[in-house]
C-alpha cells in the first residue's frame, strides 16, 4: 500500500519546491493529504487556477477559531488567546464581516501611503548596512538585515514612541524567533498585547497623524472597530508585516546570489530590482499551506470538497505551475509576472504587499550598490534552513536561522 501524502511534503533540497507537486498538478491537482502534526486529513490544491477559484469561493472560510479549520500545529490555548485579537481584527473574518474592517485600513496602504515611508525605510536599510560594513568582511544577514528590516518599518508604521522602540523590537524577537520557547512566547506575546493597549489607549486620547492614530479618527466616525479590535489589528500588522519580510529577504538574498551572474546584473541595472523583487515573491514564496475550510460542499475538479472538509493551498507549487509561468522552475529576474500567489488572493490578499514590495525594493537596491561582491559564506546545502510554523499556528513559512554572507 502506497503511503498517504503528507504535507508538509518532504524536500531533496529545502530552497526548492518538493518534485511531487508536479506530479500532483498534473494527476491529482486536489489530492487528498494528512497533516501529521495534528493527525487531521486535508485537501491540498496544487494548481494555479485551482488556487484562484477557491480563494475567491465564499463557501471557504478563513475563521480559525471554528474547530474544522485545519491547524499546522495544535495551538496551545493561551497561544491562541494571544492572537485571538488579531484573527478577529481581519484575517480570520468571512463575507460580509470582512468588508467593514477591510475598508477602514486599505487607504494605510495604498502606494501613496507607502511612499510616504520611502525615505524612512531607506534610512532604516542605510542604518542596518552601515552596521554591517562596520563589523568587518564578513556577517549573519538573517540576524542583522533581515530581521530589522521589517521590525523596525512596523514600529515606524505603527508609531511606536522612540523611547519604547527597543523594547518592542525585543519582544518582537522573542515572539517570532522560531528557537523562542513556548513560555518565552507566551510572555512576549502577553507583553506586546499590552503594549498594543498602551499605544492604542493613549492614541485614542491624543491620535497624531499616524496610522492607528487615523484608523481612531475614522473609527469615531464609523465605529467599526472596538478598542479590542484595534489592538487586534495593531497586532495582526506586526505579526503579518514582520516575519514574512523577514524571510523574504533572507529567501531573496539566497536565489539572487545562487542565479550565477543576477547579483552583477542587479548592480549595472538597479531598476531590475522591481522585476527581481517579484520573481522572488514567485520563486520562493514564504508561506505554503494557507489554510481554509469549507462550510458547504464544492465540486471542483472532479472532486467533491464536502462541508466541514480543511482544505490547504500550495502558494509553492501554484506559482510553479507550467501553464501560468514558462519555465517556471527558472529563476528570471527579468520575468516580473504579478501573476504568482504568494500574497494569496481573493478577499485576504495580502493588505500590506505594495509596503513589503518596497521594503524588499530598497533592501535589494541598497545591498547590490554597497555591498557588491556579496556573497554567501557556505554552500546553499549547508544553510540552515527551518521550516516553522507561524506563530499564529495557521501557515507553513519557509526561512533559515541564519545567513551567512561575506564580501
Ligand atoms: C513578503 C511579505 C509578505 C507576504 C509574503 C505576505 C503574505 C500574505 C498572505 C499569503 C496573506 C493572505 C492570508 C490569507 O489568505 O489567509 C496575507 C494577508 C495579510 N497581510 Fe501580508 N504578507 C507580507 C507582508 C505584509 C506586510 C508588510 C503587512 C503589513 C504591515 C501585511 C499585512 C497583511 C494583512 C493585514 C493581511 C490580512 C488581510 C485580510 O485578511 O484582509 N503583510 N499576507
Amino acid at each position: 500500500m502506497t503511503k498517504p501524502l503528507e504535507f508538509p511534503i518532504a524536500r531533496r533540497c529545502p530552497f526548492d519546491p518538493p518534485e511531487e507537486y508536479a506530479r500532483l498538478r498534473a494527476e491529482e491537482p486536489i489530492a487528498r493529504a494528512r497533516l501529521p502534526r495534528v493527525d487531521q486529513e486535508v485537501w491540498l490544491v496544487t494548481r494555479h487556477d485551482h488556487v484562484r477559484a477557491l480563494l475567491t469561493d465564499p463557501r471557504l472560510s478563513s475563521d480559525r477559531f471554528d474547530p474544522q479549520f485545519p491547524q499546522h500545529r495544535q495551538l496551545q490555548e493561551q497561544l491562541r488567546k494571544g492572537f485571538a485579537g488579531a484573527s478577529k481584527a481581519l484575517i480570520g473574518l468571512d463575507l460580509p464581516e470582512h468588508t467593514a474592517p477591510r475598508r477602514m485600513v486599505v487607504n494605510e496602504f495604498t502606494m501613496r501611503r507607502v511612499n510616504e515611508l520611502r525615505p524612512r525605510i531607506q534610512e532604516i536599510v542605510d542604518e542596518r548596512i552601515d552596521a554591517i560594513l562596520a563589523g568587518g568582511n564578513e556577517a549573519d544577514l538573517w540576524t542583522e538585515l533581515a530581521t530589522q528590516v521589517p521590525a523596525m518599518t512596523i514600529s515606524e508604521l505603527l508609531g511606536v514612541p522612540d523611547d519604547r522602540r527597543e523594547f518592542f523590537q525585543r519582544q518582537t524577537e522573542v515572539l517570532l524567533e522560531a528557537g523562542s520557547s513556548m513560555e518565552a512566547q507566551f510572555a512576549a506575546s502577553g507583553a506586546l498585547n499590552a503594549f498594543m493597549e498602551d499605544l492604542i489607549t493613549g492614541k485614542e486620547a491624543d491620535p497624531g497623524d499616524d496610522l492607528l492614530g487615523r484608523l481612531i479618527v475614522r473609527n469615531r466616525e464609523t465605529g467599526v472597530f472596538t478598542h479590542a479590535e484595534l489592538v487586534g489589528m495593531a497586532m495582526l500588522l506586526l505579526v503579518a508585516g514582520h516575519e514574512t519580510v523577514s524571510n523574504m529577504i533572507a529567501l531573496g538574498t539566497i536565489a539572487l546570489l545562487r542565479e550565477p551572474g543576477a547579483y552583477a546584473e542587479l548592480q549595472k541595472d538597479p531598476d531590475l530590482v522591481v522585476k527581481t523583487v517579484e520573481e522572488m515573491l514567485r520563486y520562493q514564496p514564504t508561506t505554503d499551506g494557507l489554510p481554509r475550510f469549507a462550510k458547504e460542499d464544492i465540486e471542483i475538479g472532479g472532486v467533491t470538497i464536502k462541508a466541514g472538509d480543511g482544505v490547504m493551498f500550495s502558494l509553492t507549487s501554484a506559482n510553479r505551475d507550467e501553464e501560468v509561468f514558462d519555465n517556471a522552475a527558472e529563476f528570471d529576474p527579468h520575468r516580473g509576472d504579478r501573476r504568482h500567489v504568494s500574497f494569496g488572493y481573493g478577499i485576504h490578499q495580502c493588505l500590506g504587499q505594495n509596503l513589503a514590495r518596497t521594503e524588499l525594493e530598497i533592501t535589494f537596491r541598497t545591498l547590490v550598490r554597497r555591498i557588491p561582491t556579496l556573497r554567501l559564506a557556505v554552500d546553499v546545502a549547508d544553510l540552515p534552513y527551518k521550516e516553522t510554523v507561524a506563530i499564529n499556528g495557521v501557515c507553513a513559512i519557509d526561512g533559515v536561522s541564519a545567513l551567512p554572507v561575506t564580501w
